[in-house]
C-alpha cells in the first residue's frame, strides 16, 4: 500500500472481531513505536502490552472512552525521570514523542489489517494502582487493538484549503 492510502485508510474502531492478535504482530507494532522521533533522541516513554482478557477487562471498567472488545491493549506512558533532561520543555516534548509514537502504532497495526482506537478518557489514578505504575511514569494514553467487525466510514476532515496558510497566516490558495 502507499503511505498516502495508509494514513487515509486508518480509522479509529471500536468495535472488533473476537480474533487473537499474535505475538508477531504485536512485536512489530511496538517496534514501530522505538522508531518515532523523539526529542533529543530521549525516548522518554514507557509502552505496557495488555493481552489478557480479565485484565483488558478490568481497565474498561475505569475507561469510559474505552468502546468494545479489543484484544490487545497498548498504555503509551511518559517517563518523567528521562524527560526531565529534556530541560524546561522536556515533559512537552514526551508529550509529541508518544503522540508521534501512537500514530506509528496505529499506521503498523492497520497495514497489517488491524483495527485501533486511541482513547485518552480513562481514570489515571485507577490506572496506576491496576497496573503498578510506579510514580515517574505517567499513561498518557490507550491504544487498542483488534480486528475490525468492519472499517467504519471517514469522518469529515477540515479542507486542506482552509487549514493550509502560505508564507503567512490567514493567506490561502487560491
Ligand atoms: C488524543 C485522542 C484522544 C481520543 N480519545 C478517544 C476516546 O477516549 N474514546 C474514543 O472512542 N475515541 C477517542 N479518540 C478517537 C477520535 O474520536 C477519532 O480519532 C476521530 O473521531 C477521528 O476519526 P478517525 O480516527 O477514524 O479518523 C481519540 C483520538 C485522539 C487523537
Amino acid at each position: 500500500m502507499d503511505l498516502l492510502e495508509i494514513i487515509k485508510g486508518r480509522r479509529a474502531v471500536r468495535r472488533f472481531q473476537e480474533k487473537p492478535i499474535s505475538v508477531e504482530d504485536l512485536r512489530k507494532i511496538i517496534e514501530a513505536a522505538i522508531w518515532a522521533p523523539s526529542g533529543s533522541n530521549l525516548q522518554a516513554w514507557e509502552f505496557i502490552l495488555i493481552t489478557k482478557k480479565k485484565n483488558i477487562e478490568k481497565i474498561k471498567m475505569i475507561s469510559p472512552g474505552l468502546f468494545g472488545n479489543p484484544q490487545a491493549l497498548i498504555v503509551v506512558c511518559i517517563n518523567k525521570e528521562r524527560a526531565k533532561k529534556g530541560g524546561r520543555l522536556g515533559e512537552e516534548m514526551a508529550l509529541m514523542d508518544i503522540s508521534i509514537a501512537s500514530q506509528n502504532m496505529m499506521l503498523m497495526a492497520y497495514s497489517l489489517g488491524i483495527g485501533s482506537c486511541p482513547v485518552a478518557s480513562f481514570n489515571k489514578v485507577a490506572l496506576n494502582e491496576l497496573l503498578s505504575i510506579p510514580k515517574h511514569v505517567d499513561p498518557r494514553l490507550i491504544l487498542i487493538f483488534g480486528y475490525p467487525l468492519k472499517w467504519p466510514k471517514p469522518p469529515r476532515r477540515r479542507p486542506l484549503g482552509e487549514v493550509l496558510h502560505l508564507e503567512e497566516f490567514g493567506k490561502h490558495l487560491e
